[in-house]
């Protein structure tokens, strides 16, 4: 069962399990709280007998491309528990903020990522910019970044963007 969650709907219990898969999936990235950086809009949960096997964090944002402002879904923290990859769960999460994203009137989703393939077969297209984001580590701001990034994931919803994509100001932390 997929499930969706506002991070203010989150039981203990929930926030628990997400934190301790996520700190299993990331093992660099350890966090005492079911986020890494900032709070998340809020998260996407795959259950199998009532056990959270993946997730991800969903960023609900206004971000500026190039001139114009877009509604966007960011995606975060992607993970499967190991015993449950390669089952396609991860393609499903992603299936599934597709719909919500739809269902929101969202222009585009948004990511940043190590490795493409996942996201190339589940129509995220990589893009280069010179991109803007508020710098956050363990709850302290430590002013804005200002990068020539590669690594930017990008997947249509509502909208198509037609014009090169030169500037990508996240107007806020980089998810
Ligand atoms: C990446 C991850 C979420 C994939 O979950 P999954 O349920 O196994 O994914 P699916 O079964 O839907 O798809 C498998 C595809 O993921 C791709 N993949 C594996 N690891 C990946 C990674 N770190 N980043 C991007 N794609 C990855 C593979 O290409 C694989 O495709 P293939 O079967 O054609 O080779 C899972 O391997 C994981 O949790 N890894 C640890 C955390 C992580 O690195 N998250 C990604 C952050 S960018």
């Amino acid at each position: 069962m997929y499930m969706f969650l506002h991070s203010a709907d989150l039981t203990e219990e929930v926030e628990n399990a997400i934190m301790c898969g996520r700190n299993r999936a990331f093992p660099n990235h350890q966090s005492e709280y079911f986020y890494f950086k900032q709070m998340p809009y809020g998260v996407l949960f795959k259950e199998i007998n009532n056990k959270i096997v993946g997730q991800c964090s969903v960023i609900y944002r206004c971000i500026r491309i190039n001139e114009t402002p877009y509604r966007i879904f960011g995606v975060c923290d992607l993970w499967v528990d190991e015993e449950f990859q390669n089952n396609g769960i991860a393609s499903e999460l992603l299936d599934e903020l597709f719909s919500l994203s739809y269902e929101k009137s969202i222009d585009f989703n948004i990511l940043i990522a190590d490795r493409f393939d996942l996201y190339k077969k589940n129509n995220f297209h990589p893009f280069s910019a010179n991109a803007q984001w508020l710098r956050i580590n363990n709850h302290y701001n430590y002013g804005v970044a200002s990068e020539y990034i590669n690594d930017v994931m990008i997947r249509s919803i509502n909208k198509i963007i037609k014009e090169d994509i030169i500037n990508l100001d996240f107007l806020g932390e980089m998810f």
